[in-house]
């Protein structure tokens, strides 16, 4: 396989009456991968993929596609020449036309392979059946599988997909993401799509691209993404997450958990500890007292359960500590304690992370 990438932006910028909103993006896809671009609302995500699409002009940057310059801010193919296939969450099938000449409508011209295309494709997206229907006649879910079909009837070398399943109801949208997915690996289309729900992203993608205030803050498989977030709130945009601060004196962050190593990191220094609900892990009191402190658990903390709420499949347990700080635990829903009930809270080193809070930059009419 080749190593060229089936899509690549370098340095992607563009502004709106003078605000950044996409700040210098780069990013490349191979053939066949999915990446998700992930960020909270507004953060540039669906510009981003305009500009790729040919819809919005970039200020600067350069768009490529299996080491052919599809644009950059000089020259640039236009969007119906960039072997581009779209799919938006507000898609619209044609209502005067079957679902048949829906998915044919993209494959204009091409008339000896249309008809063996679109029956493929519609095999593939499970909608052989409705062939001859109309989109009135058809579920939200169906409609989608058909413009799934329609958008890779040109068999597009990349798939832009921007919130494709928000107007899904939760049930379905599993199997259709599902579904969507097996289609478009089996086509070897390089996607990307565009989410703002961490659950989307690391069920869809190969790789995520984490976005912030218009930067890609943190690239990586959705494994790595989410057990080495690059900062706090990379670490926060995944679940709950509890936070321990602390000051750094001689290389250890002391807490009521006991202390943590934060090796090269200056006198000093603020540092939060940051924990996810399901990692915390927790211990029965034993006459007042906890487990033994070990160097992979720490020191165990006093906490009281404020509130237990059963979840279905899990509990969720608030608790007190004696500091009155609050700290939130995920724990298998066969335990349920009762509100009063005191317990120990430990923190696995392997389980946190540590970021040391980053230093004010002054103003220079402060100096
Ligand atoms: N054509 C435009 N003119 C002015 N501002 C825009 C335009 N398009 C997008 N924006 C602004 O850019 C920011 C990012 O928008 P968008 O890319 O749609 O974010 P996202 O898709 O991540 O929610 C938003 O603040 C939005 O209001
Ligand atoms: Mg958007």
């Amino acid at each position: 396989m080749s190593d060229i990438p089936r899509l690549e932006i370098k340095n992607l910028s563009r502004s709106f009456a003078g605000r950044t909103v996409v700040d210098d993006v780069s990013l490349s896809i191979m053939p066949g991968q999915v990446t998700c671009l992930l960020g909270p609302s507004g953060c540039g995500k669906s510009t981003t993929l305009r500009m790729i699409a040919g819809i919005e002009m970039q200020d600067s940057g350069e768009i490529w596609s299996d080491g052919e310059l599809i644009c950059n801010t000089v020259e640039r193919i236009p969007p119906e020449g960039r072997g581009i296939g779209l799919m938006f969450q507000d898609f619209a099938l044609f209502p005067h036309l079957t679902v048949a000449g829906n998915v044919a409508y993209g494959l204009r011209g091409r008339r000896a392979q249309t008809r063996a295309r679109v029956e493929d494709l519609l095999a593939k997206v499970g909608m052989s059946a409705h062939i001859d229907r109309y989109p009135h006649e058809l579920s939200g879910g169906e409609q989608q599988r058909v413009a799934l079909a329609r958008a890779l009837a040109p068999r597009p070398r990349i798939m832009l997909m921007d919130e494709p399943f928000s107007g899904l109801d939760d049930r379905l949208r599993d199997e259709i993401r599902d579904e969507t997915l097996d289609v478009l690996k089996a086509e070897g289309t390089a996607v990307l799509l565009v989410t703002h729900e961490p659950a989307e992203a690391m069920r869809m993608a190969d790789e995520i691209a984490l976005m912030r205030g218009g930067r890609i803050v943190q690239t990586g498989a959705p494994y790595n993404i989410y057990n080495t977030p690059i900062d706090r709130e990379a670490a926060a945009f995944f679940s709950d997450i509890n936070v321990v601060s602390s000051t750094v004196e001689g290389a250890l962050a002391q807490t009521v958990f006991g202390q943590f190593l934060v090796p090269g990191v200056a006198d000093g220094t603020k540092v939060d500890i940051v924990v996810r609900p399901q990692h915390l892990k927790i211990d029965f009191d034993r006459q007042g007292k906890g487990p033994n402190p070990t160097i992979a658990t720490g020191t165990p903390a006093r906490g009281t359960v404020k509130r237990a709420r059963f979840m279905g499949g899990e509990s969720l347990v608030e608790f007190t500590l004696d500091d009155g700080s609050e700290m939130t635990a995920v724990v298998p829903s066969v335990f349920l304690p009762k509100r009063g009930m005191v317990l120990w809270l430990m923190i696995r080193r392997d389980r946190c992370f540590i970021f040391p809070r980053p230093v004010p930059i002054p103003l220079a009419t402060e100096v």
